[in-house]
């Protein structure tokens, strides 16, 4: 792999451990994946920052590196709400550990932003082709597909390692050559919000890690995208997918795709089969939202379905710091009815919903994740389903 002298000068330690270690990084995964150089990178997305994924010995590997990120740079989400962990029941030793590791990651210069939906923050922008290092599987597949910039699936050392020099190693999903869908995918149905949750979880394990061209009646919104995005990259290993028509790659009248040797179609009894999870799957003690995190329009629809309403089951909805302390009023208008507006974490990375046994959820992700990653049955609702089940309608 190609280096510039300066990039040399880092990797023989003359501007540090902590820069040598993270160019030491990026340089040995340019080397495993064929890459020609380092590129320049916008942004940083860094993952591994719960507490009850990382443990002891991450908190400990993050504290030990010195310096400072050169690159915007956030946090996925975290083990708890980092201002009103109580609430939630987290226990106080949790705590303490987990605002150890955001102090950590805070001495390198990364803000305690902790979300998986860092492109609705205020100076995070991204751009079609922008090279992004960025760690949690949902923010990924929509960078890559609702947005069109350009990010490998970084593991938290590789994305950390990103940050601090500013640049990644050119290989995979930043070379146009890898972007190219090779799975085609009719939905010859119209489909709604969480509809597209449920589409993305049963096309994600019809796909594996292929990239898939989505033919669709359908024009899904961005939070659509968000949803879809998401249940792929959890029920499968999808990092990129193009929607035709939709997509900014397939609109780019640069790009030419050839139609996918691959080919299957999504019937409607297939994501009713989803559905069904709510008649049959068990009757939900929680209800939670906001996988991945809540944008301004979903708190809005929130706060208007909650209005003159009292839940009658805990009922979390999920939501980045940075839009909830814009809208502090819509958060009112939410709390108003019992729900609770949770920010920095959500219903999988945090052991706050441990102790329930089943788990409404409106998330292909959270759908697939809840019954391994926090132990209960999980069960899919649309966002209005969600609701009269948290009120007890
Ligand atoms: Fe985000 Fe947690 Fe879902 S990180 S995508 S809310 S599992």
């Amino acid at each position: 792999m190609y280096l510039t002298k300066e990039e040399e000068k880092t990797l023989r330690g003359d501007n540090g451990d902590t820069l040598k270690k993270a160019i030491e990084i990026l340089v040995a995964l340019g080397d495993i994946y064929g890459a020609d150089a380092l590129i320049p990178i916008k942004s940083a997305q860094v993952s591994g920052v719960s507490y009850k994924t990382i443990g002891d010995a991450g908190l400990e590997w993050i504290s030990d590196l010195k310096g400072k990120v050169t690159v915007p740079t956030v946090l996925n989400p975290a083990g708890m709400d980092l201002q009103n962990w109580e609430r939630l029941g987290i226990d106080s030793n949790f705590a303490s550990k987990q605002l150890k590791i955001i102090q950590a990651f805070g001495s390198l210069g990364i803000a305690p932003q902790c979300t998986c939906t860092p492109y609705y923050l205020n100076g995070f922008n991204v751009s079609y082709k922008d090279h992004l290092s960025w760690g949690e599987s949902s923010a990924i597949s929509f960078a890559n597909s609702a947005l069109g910039a350009r990010t490998n699936r970084e593991g938290g050392p590789s994305a950390l390692a990103a940050a601090l020099v500013g640049k990644t190693a050119n290989y995979g999903y930043h070379k146009a050559e890898n972007r190219i869908p090779n799975f085609e995918i009719a939905v010859n149905f119209d489909l709604s919000g969480s509809d597209y949750g449920a589409l993305g979880f049963v096309a994600g394990k019809k796909v594996g890690n292929k990239i898939p061209l989505f033919q669709m009646k359908s024009k899904p919104t961005h939070d659509e995208m968000k949803m879809l995005g998401a249940a792929m990259a959890a029920s499968g290993a999808v990092a990129l997918y193009h929607i035709d028509g939709v997509t900014p790659e397939t609109l780019d009248k640069d790009i030419v795709f050839e139609r996918p040797a691959e080919r299957a179609a999504i019937e409607k009894s297939q994501i009713d089969a989803v559905y069904e999870s709510a008649e049959t799957g068990g009757k939900p003690d929680i209800v939670t939202v906001g996988c991945p995190h809540c944008s301004l329009e979903e708190l809005e629809k929130i706060a208007k379905l909650t209005e003159g309403k009292t839940v009658v089951k805990e009922f979390w909805v999920f939501t980045s710091r940075d839009l909830a302390s814009q809208n502090k009023d819509l958060v009112k208008r939410i709390e108003k009815s019992g729900a609770k507006v949770v920010c920095d974490t959500c219903m999988v990375v945090s052991p706050a919903g441990d102790k329930f046994s089943c788990m409404m959820v409106n998330s292909g992700k959270a759908y697939a994740y809840v019954p391994g990653m926090c132990g209960m049955k999980s069960v899919y609702g649309n966002l209005e389903r969600c609701v009269r089940e948290a009120v007890g309608e």
